[in-house]
C-alpha cells in the first residue's frame, strides 16, 4: 500500500546524513554539509529527479532542527530517541556488527551475548523500523530506495513487508565476515540480519571478497540467496574534485606549515585515517620504529606523517585507542628525535585541507588496516601526490583487490614486514614509482562516485 504523499523516485537511507546542525551561543541553529561518495553519487542524479535522502539525528543540534521543522530539501532527519539512538549505533552497530565484520574480538573474553545486549538488540530493531516506516512513507509506487551499510541491515525485509511494490538495494561499505567468524552471533541474530538483508532485490559490496563472504553465511544459517541478487562496486576516489581542491589557497598554507614541521630535504611517509579499531594506526607506528632500528641510514632523513582524526569517541575503546596511538608517538619521538628532527609528526584534530595538503607531499602512503571495506585513503594519495607516491597497502584492505599489482603488499600483523615495506618503497627508483603511481591512478579513479551509485540504480532497476 503506497502512502497518499509519497513522491520520491529514489531514497537513500543512511544513518549519518549530508547535513548536520549545531545550537550556536544565540540559540540559532548552524548547518554543516558533509563529503563523500554517497553525496556526490546523489548529487549525480541531479536535484529534479525526486531524490530523498533519509538519515537519523545524531546530535541535540539534529533533534533541534527536526522539532524546528528546520531542514534541507531533499533530506529527511529521523528524530529517533537519543538513548534509542545509542543503543543501535554505539551498542550494536559499532560494537558488535562493526567488530564482527572487522573480526576485532579479544575473543578469550569477548563478545558476550547476554541480557544488555538483548536490551540493546530491541533498540536495533526499533531504530530499523523508524527508517523502514519513513521510507514506506515517502517513496512514490515502484520507486528505487538505497540503503546503506551495517546500521539497516533490517530495513530491506521490514520495508519488503510494508512496500513490496519497492524495488529495495543494500550497500555495504565494510567487508562482510567469513561465516566461522559471523557464527559467532548468537543463530536467532545471524538469521535476522541476514533475512534483513535478503529482503532486498539486490545487495552491493566493495569487493568480491565480502560478497562471496556474504553469499557463504548465507549458505550456512539462511538457506542460501533467494531472489536476492548480489553484486559488486568498487567505490573509486574523486579525481576531478581532489585535484581541484587541492590547488586551492588552504592547502597551499598547510602545506607550507607541514614543510616547516617536516624540515628542509626530507622524505616522508604519510597516512591519514578516522582512528578506527581497525586502522591498525599502533602496528604502523611499530613498524616504523622498527625501520629506524633496522635501517639507521633513514634516521633524519625521513618524517611519518600520521593523521589519526577521532571517530566515535562515546566508546572507551576508542578513546584508549586513540590514547595509545599519542603514547607510541610520542615515546618514538622521545627515543629518536634529535634537536633538528621529529621523527612523527602527529595531528589529531581533523582538518581536511592539511590532509591534502599531507597527500600532497606523500613518498610514501602507508595503508596498513587489520580489515577494512575499501580504504579511500589508498586511492586518495597516488591521485593527489605532486611526485608520484609508492604505496604500501595491507592485503586485508578492500583496495588491495584493486591496486594489489603496483603497491607493495604487506601482512598488517607483521611489523617486521612492514619495517621492510617501508624501506622498499623510501628507496623505489624514481621512474619505477612513476610508474607504478601512474597505473594506481588508473585503477584508483576506475569508478568514480557517480558511476558508483549510477551503476547501482541501473542494476536495481534492470
Ligand atoms: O567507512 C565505513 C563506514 O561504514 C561508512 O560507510 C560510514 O559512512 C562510516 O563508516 C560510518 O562512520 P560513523 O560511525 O562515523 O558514522
Amino acid at each position: 500500500m503506497a502512502s497518499s504523499f509519497g513522491a520520491a523516485q529514489v531514497l537513500v537511507a543512511s544513518n549519518r546524513g549530508p547535513v548536520s546542525y549545531a545550537v550556536a551561543d544565540d540559540g540559532s541553529l548552524r548547518s554543516r554539509r558533509g563529503g563523500g561518495g554517497l553525496v556526490s553519487g546523489l548529487s549525480a542524479i541531479g536535484p529534479e529527479s525526486g531524490a530523498l535522502w533519509v538519515c537519523s539525528a545524531l546530535s541535540d543540534g539534529d533533534r533541534e532542527a527536526v522539532r524546528r521543522g528546520v531542514g534541507e530539501d531533499g533530506v529527511r532527519m529521523l528524530d529517533v530517541p537519543a538513548d534509542v539512538h545509542a543503543d543501535a549505533y554505539n551498542g550494536i552497530a559499532n560494537s558488535v556488527l562493526w567488530f564482527v565484520h572487522h573480526m576485532l574480538y579479544q575473543t578469550p573474553l569477548e563478545p558476550v551475548f547476554d541480557a544488555e545486549f538483548r536490551r540493546q538488540w530491541a533498540s536495533y530493531e526499533t531504530y530499523n523500523r523508524a527508517f523502514a516506516e519513513a521510507l514506506a512513507e515517502e517513496a512514490a509506487e515502484g520507486a528505487a530506495v538505497l540503503v546503506q551499510d551495517y546500521h539497516l541491515t533490517l530495513v530491506p525485509g521490514m520495508l519488503r513487508e510494508l512496500r513490496p511494490d519497492l524495488r529495495i538495494g543494500h550497500f555495504s561499505h565494510t567487508p562482510w565476515a567469513p561465516p566461522e567468524y559471523f557464527a559467532m552471533l548468537p543463530d536467532d541474530i545471524a538469521r535476522q540480519v541476514l533475512r534483513g538483508m535478503l529482503g532486498a532485490d539486490r545487495l552491493g559490496f566493495l569487493t568480491r571478497r565480502w560478497a562471496d563472504a556474504f553469499t557463504a553465511c548465507c549458505e550456512r544459517f539462511a538457506g542460501g540467496l533467494g531472489d536476492t541478487r548480489v553484486g559488486v562496486h568498487g567505490l573509486g576516489a574523486d579525481a576531478d574534485f581532489l585535484r581541484a581542491r587541492s590547488h586551492e589557497a588552504d592547502v597551499d598554507e598547510r602545506m607550507a606549515a607541514l614543510k616547516e614541521e617536516i624540515g628542509e630535504g626530507r622524505r616522508t611517509i604519510v597516512r591519514v585515517d578516522r582512528t578506527e579499531l581497525s586502522k591498525n594506526i599502533v602496528r604502523g607506528l611499530l613498524a616504523y620504529r622498527q625501520l629506524l632500528d633496522d635501517r639507521p641510514e633513514w634516521r633524519e632523513r625521513v618524517v611519518h606523517v600520521a593523521f589519526a582524526y577521532p571517530s566515535r569517541q562515546d566508546l572507551a575503546v576508542y578513546r584508549d585507542y586513540t590514547a595509545e596511538v599519542q603514547r607510541l608517538a610520542e615515546e618514538i619521538n622521545e627515543q629518536y628525535g634529535t634537536p633538528g628532527w621529529r621523527p612523527v609528526v602527529l595531528h589529531v584534530k581533523d582538518d581536511f585541507a592539511r590532509s591534502l595538503a599531507a597527500y600532497r607531499l606523500a613518498d610514501v602512503a602507508l595503508v596498513n588496516p587489520i580489515r577494512d571495506g575499501m580504504n579511500l585513503v589508498a586511492k586518495e594519495v597516488p591521485v593527489v601526490s605532486d611526485t608520484g607516491c609508492a604505496l604500501v597497502l595491507s592485503r586485508e584492505a578492500g583496495a588491495h583487490e584493486e591496486l594489489g599489482e603496483d603497491a607493495i603488499t604487506v601482512n598488517p600483523y607483521d611489523v617486521v614486514q612492514t619495517a621492510e615495506a617501508l624501506h622498499e618503497a623510501l628507496s623505489m627508483r624514481p621512474e619505477d614509482r612513476t610508474e607504478r603511481s601512474k597505473r594506481l591512478v588508473a585503477a584508483a579513479t576506475a569508478l568514480p562516485p557517480a558511476r558508483w551509485f549510477l551503476d547501482q540504480l541501473e542494476a536495481l532497476r534492470g
